[in-house]
């Protein structure tokens, strides 16, 4: 087992929710919070997938991995989605706002419609998880932790993913602004941007047909050396 950052136990007794958390880098980060032995629920719309990752995670670690339907597109269902958060553990201490759709496209190709769906998932679902989850513990007074994950292009910019890459923009501004905005209700905002991952929902929609192989990172390296890192499903 490879050594992780942080002591044994360092998550007990808190509760983490991963939105987008059946799959890809969501799912790796619920097992590592998992492991550190904290609550920890994962929704998103597929619930066959995030419940057969919960058992797996749960059988893993012995610890609860709680799955949960929601599409965080719908306000109702996020607030369902909090509702049955607290009746589960009593309270929330971190979102993470992991949840994402992304395909790639010459833009003047996309419809209006394409253009909507990324930005209604990324941006306005990140604003709908935040602004629910924000709002509850305004009024009860609780402390707690949002973390979003957005990408590097979030900060330069990216051709053929522009919405994405419009949403992830957005979503990096909203988490500067109720850093400081929040921060005077012990509400703490960060965010993270990986670099690429080869997971299957990434790889599949970013580079479809040959692109994977054409653009294999290993074909980057000038001495021909990889340590490719195990494809995350
Ligand atoms: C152009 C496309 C398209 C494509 C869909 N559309 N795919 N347009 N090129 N490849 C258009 C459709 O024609 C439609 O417009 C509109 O987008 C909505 O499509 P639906 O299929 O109805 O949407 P929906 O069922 O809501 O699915 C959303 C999705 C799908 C984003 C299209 O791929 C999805 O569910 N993705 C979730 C997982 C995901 O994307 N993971 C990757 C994250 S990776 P019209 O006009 O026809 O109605 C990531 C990496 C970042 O973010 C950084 C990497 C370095
Ligand atoms: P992924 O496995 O496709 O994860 C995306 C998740 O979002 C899926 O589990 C999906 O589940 C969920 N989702 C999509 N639309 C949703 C909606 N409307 N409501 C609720 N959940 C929804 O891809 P990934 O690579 O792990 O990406 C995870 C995060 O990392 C994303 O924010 C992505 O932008 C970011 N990131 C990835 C890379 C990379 O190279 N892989 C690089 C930088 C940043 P359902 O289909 O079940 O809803």
């Amino acid at each position: 087992m490879v050594q992780g950052a942080l002591k044994e136990d360092a998550l007990k007794g808190k509760t983490i929710l991963v939105t987008g958390g059946g799959t890809g880098l969501g799912k790796a980060m619920a097992t590592y919070f998992s492991e550190l032995g904290a609550n920890v629920i994962i929704s998103s719309r597929k619930i066959e997938v995030l419940e057969a990752t919960a058992l797996e995670i749960n059988s893993k670690t012995g610890n609860p991995v709680v799955a949960l339907g929601c599409d965080i597109r719908n306000i109702d269902e996020v607030g369902l989605l909090l509702q049955k958060s607290i009746d589960r553990f009593g309270k929330v201490d971190v979102l993470v706002n992991n949840a994402a759709g992304n395909f790639i496209s010459l833009t003047e190709r996309l419809s209006a419609n394409a253009f909507s769906t990324i930005i209604d998932i990324v941006l306005k679902g990140t604003a709908n998880c935040t602004l629910t989850f924000g709002k509850h513990w305004i009024k009860t007074k609780q402390a707690a932790n949002v973390l979003n994950i957005v990408t590097t292009y979030a900060y330069t910019g990216s051709g053929y993913v522009v919405p994405s890459a419009v949403a992830k923009g957005g979503v990096l501004t909203m988490t500067r602004s109720l850093a400081v905005e929040w921060g005077k209700y012990g509400i703490r905002h960060n965010a993270i941007a990986p670099g690429p991952f080869p997971t299957k929902g990434a790889w599949d929609r970013l580079l479809p047909g040959d692109l994977a192989a054409k653009f294999d990172f290993k074909n980057r390296v000038p001495l021909r050396k990889s340590r490719r890192s195990p494809r995350i499903s």
